[in-house]
């Protein structure tokens, strides 16, 4: 049998929980430290499965990593060599793709399987592909799933147009495009706080990118990268996850060690409906209360509202006074929580791509299931919440992004345990 968490609900959250680093940013700069070909310390990397697999992935193409604490690790990648990982690696992980870039931009090659994760419907990476090809790469696919990028006579800055302000093409591209003949810049580019800290990260490395954090990016290539020191931004989904808990829980949680400025669209929509949130320079104190009301969220590219903060949510807004409505505008399928939030009693009917809730008094404890990591942290909230206990099962979603959190919550005084 898997694991599961089991909750019993009810109680309040009270008290300080420090948040860990980005997932989102630490996955790339993990597979970016190929690009460097040299040493690098990154600090500040959360304890959860998908940093492991990525650490595993990229050791198995050579690279060596040696933790000093459990945030700090070592990466030398200079034995790194020109071969794709085992697909049972990359079949598990999105982030993988971002081996193609890395190797790419240093070798000249990269050949990696197609990637895996969170099944959150059609995942397409046809715009990092065409990114890659834009800055002169040939791009081939074999019957057994692998993807080929070669550049033999090196690739070539270029004008990069994504036709989505997608994530993961923008560090792609941004990746291939430090080491390219030239100048790069990418339009349309996604302006995530993890794609302002990738690019932190690489310019710590000798690259020269400018504009991170804007729709327009411009990387100036350079002859080679060298490793450095880096610490990661904390993670804003980790933040908002515990900000919507203590809002659910009617308590009081102060979360620590963030970036205010990366929490505005949560911080807004929790005040919208009534939730009193406190900003401090580098903390956020949100009061849960009785009497909630209802709202519409529409899911955009930052800083519109986060699409990994939108199954969150909908187990806020079950339990609030009136009707709400969550529009998904990045994944039309991400709704694969709202069977199981029912179970639990909620009132939520899927209708052209969003989430009509009605809100109700209480969730009672049930027994349900994790679709994916963000279903899972919905889950978890709404379990917290509601009267009585509730299992909740396939729980290796949820330890691929949050970093101790039965250990967390139970120190907010949360009754939860892992069986
Ligand atoms: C990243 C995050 C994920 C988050 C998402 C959106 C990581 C490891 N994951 O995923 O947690 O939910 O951003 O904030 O950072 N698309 C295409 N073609 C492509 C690439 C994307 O059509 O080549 C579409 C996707 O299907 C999706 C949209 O663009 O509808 C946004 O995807 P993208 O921003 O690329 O998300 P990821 O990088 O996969």
């Amino acid at each position: 049998m898997d694991n599961r968490l089991i909750i019993r609900g009810g109680r309040p959250l009270y008290g300080d929980v420090k948040i860990s680093g980005m997932k989102n940013s630490a996955l790339p700069v993990i597979f970016g430290t190929i690009a460097t070909g040299d040493v690098c310390t990154i600090k500040n990397l959360p304890d959860i499965s998908d940093i492991s697999l990525a650490l595993e992935t990229i050791e198995m193409v050579g690279a060596s990593v040696r933790f000093i604490d459990t945030s700090t690790a070592i990466i030398d990648t200079r034995k790194v060599m020109m071969k794709s990982p085992p697909l049972e690696y990359v079949s598990k992980m999105r982030a993988s793709t971002y081996m193609l870039g890395a190797m790419l931009g240093r070798f000249g090659r990269a050949e990696v399987g197609y990637p895996g994760g969170c099944d959150l419907g059609a995942r397409p990476i046809n715009l990092h592909l065409k990114g890659f090809e834009t800055l002169g790469a040939r791009i081939t696919y074999s019957t057994s799933g692998m993807i080929t990028c070669e550049a033999p006579i090196g690739l070539k800055g270029n004008f990069v147009y994504l036709d989505i302000a997608s994530v993961g093409a923008t560090i792609n591209v941004m990746l291939a495009a430090v080491l390219a003949e030239g100048t790069t810049v990418i339009e349309n580019a996604a302006r995530e706080p993890h794609i302002v800290d990738m690019a932190c990260f690489l310019n710590a490395c000798g690259a020269k990118i400018s504009g991170a954090g804007t729709s327009m990016i411009r990387i100036r290539g350079v002859e080679s990268l060298h490793g450095c020191t880096y610490e990661l931004a904390p993670d804003m989904i980790e933040a908002g996850t515990y900000m919507v808990a203590a809002a659910a829980t009617r308590g009081r949680v102060c979360v620590k060690n963030i970036i205010p400025k990366h929490m505005e669209s949560v911080s807004t929509k929790l005040r919208e409906i009534g939730i009193p949130v406190e900003v401090q320079d580098d903390s956020i104190t949100v009061t849960g209360l009785e009497g909630f009301r209802g709202t519409e969220i529409r899911t955009n590219p930052y800083p519109g509202f986060p699409t990994d903060m939108h199954p969150q949510f909908s187990a806020l807004l079950a339990l609030s006074r009136g009707v709400s409505r969550v529009f998904e505008g990045i994944y039309p399928e991400r709704f694969r929580y709202v069977p199981e939030l029912n179970k639990m009693g909620a009132n939520i009917e899927v209708i052209d791509g969003s989430a009509l809730i009605n809100g109700v008094e209480t969730l009672h404890g049930a027994e349900v299931k994790a679709s994916d990591l963000r279903a899972g942290a919905c889950l978890v909230i709404a379990a917290l919440a509601a009267d009585g206990v509730t299992t909740i099962s396939s729980i290796e979603y949820i330890d691929r992004g949050y970093e101790d959190l039965v250990e967390k919550l139970k120190f907010l005084g949360a009754d939860i345990k892992r069986v």
